[in-house]
């Protein structure tokens, strides 16, 4: 792997432990935005402090799951670590590597996935010179606390990183806002402090963000979310007429006996998803509920006589799927239903324009006015009204468009890509 130079703030990520100023301190944060050069420097760091400081010692690295620790940690430390002169033994089965250099001194670095389950009993029991703690803020708090606990070799250190979340999660107010009580250095990134980031790449990311997650994302701060959930949804951007057809569709649905039932039917174009028609049922506001066989007449309608094969479904509504699936009509998808990830992915869809509203929606239109953020509440939620058309629509980027941004980027490249290569075949 080639490196820039390291930026400053990276330097004291990885050299902290080292320097004359800051070589008392018992831990380190380093928070802030995405892509900003933390988890690079920290766990190079890491293995480098453990080197110099001990041997034949056990550490954790830890990340929020085995996978993404694997994907985003080890894979490219280890890699670097050979690169830089290092021998590496990594035992893929149990989860741990020896590291050492120059075959004096070797430690073992134990892998753990904070989320997984079951680790926190894992890591239960060990001696551990050290911990680092890569994503910390998306790991339940009593792995955290388990793993912190093991340290009590002398001369043992802490080491965080994160992304802003919540100004009320417990990492922040234990750690981030306690710091000199807990004598950590607190090292605040943004995405200048990660030299490998073009200036056309960090553009890209803003325009992808808006609202709390451009604060939380792009300027790194621990921003409480507020006012309305989709502040990047414009009228003039989002709102047009369909194309008379699509290449492909689907219906996504959110369904209510009392609450209202919301289904949206979505066709393709090229790279944009259009809302064409709607169903939005209240049975409050209509004095009258309906049955699962008159719900299910309207999606049929809904569907007319399109091509459509694919209904993405709350997975909680048990009777509307075993009525669609009654039929054989369509093919049922039940939806991912993780709100804060399907509300990220949204927001990210909409920005990077891949979903539009016919102004025949109504429904959909109005709840993007007034779909807003819980700001009582003390973690991350929408407030629950005016959501479901929000939610079928959610349903639906999770189910067709749920990368991340920066994945949809390079799946939609690849696509030009394979359409370049066919049209020259
Ligand atoms: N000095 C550098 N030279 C070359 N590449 C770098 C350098 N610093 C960081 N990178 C690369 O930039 C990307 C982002 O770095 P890293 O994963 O450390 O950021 P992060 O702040 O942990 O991001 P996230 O918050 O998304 O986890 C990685 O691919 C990393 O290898
Ligand atoms: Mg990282």
């Amino acid at each position: 792997m080639r490196f820039k130079p390291f930026s400053r703030k990276q330097r004291l990520a990885l050299e902290w432990w080292a320097l004359p100023e800051t070589s008392s301190y018992d831990a380190v944060i380093c928070d802030g935005a995405v892509r900003s050069g933390k988890t690079l420097c920290m766990s190079l760091g890491f293995v480098l402090w453990a080197a110099a400081s001990f041997d034949g010692t056990s550490f954790a690295v830890c990340g929020k799951t085995i996978t993404s620790l694997r994907r985003n940690v080890i894979t490219p430390l280890l890699q670097t670590l050979r690169s830089l002169g290092f021998s590496c033994e990594e035992k893929t089965s149990r989860n741990y590597a020896d590291i050492s250099l120059d075959g004096v001194g070797c430690n073992r670095f134990y892998f753990f996935g904070g989320k997984d389950e079951g680790s926190a009993a894992l890591i239960q029991g060990m001696t551990l010179g050290g911990v680092l703690l890569d994503e910390v803020a998306l790991m339940p708090r009593s792995f955290v606390e388990q793993a912190i606990a093991r340290c009590s070799l002398p001369g043992s250190r802490l080491w965080f990183n994160c992304n802003p979340e919540h100004p009320g999660h417990w990492f922040y107010r234990e750690w981030i806002c306690r710091r000199q009580e807990k004598n950590a250095l607190y090292l605040h990134f943004t995405m200048k402090d990660n030299p490998s980031l073009t200036e056309n790449i960090r553009r890209r990311y803003e325009r992808l963000y808006s609202g709390a997650f451009y604060e939380r994302f792009v300027l790194g701060k621990w921003t409480q979310t507020g006012g309305l959930v989709y502040p990047m949804f414009k009228k003039s951007l989002h709102v047009g007429e369909p194309p008379s057809a699509c290449s492909e569709y689907r219906i996504s649905c959110d369904y209510g006996t009392v609450n209202p039932s919301s289904f949206g039917l979505w066709g393709r174009c090229g790279e944009v998803w259009y809302r064409l028609r709607e169903y939005y049922y209240d049975a409050r506001r209509e004095g009258l509920s309906r049955t699962d066989e008159e719900h299910y007449r309207e999606l049929c309608a809904l569907a007319g006589d399109l091509p459509v094969k694919t209904v993405i479904i709350d997975p909680s509504a048990a009777s509307m799927i075993a009525c669609i699936e009654r039929h054989g009509r369509f093919r049922v998808i039940r939806a991912d239903n993780r709100v804060l990830v399907g509300i990220q992915r949204t927001g990210e869809a909409l920005s990077a324009g891949k979903i539009r509203i016919s102004p025949a929606c109504t429904d959909i239109l109005r709840e993007f006015t007034l779909y807003c953020w819980d700001e009582g509440a003390c973690s991350d939620a929408p407030k629950k009204e005016h959501d479901h058309a929000m939610d079928d629509m959610r349903y639906f980027v999770m189910a067709e468009l749920a990368q991340n941004g920066a994945d949809c980027f390079f799946a939609a490249s690849t696509r030009r890509v394979s359409a370049v290569k066919r049209k020259e075949g």
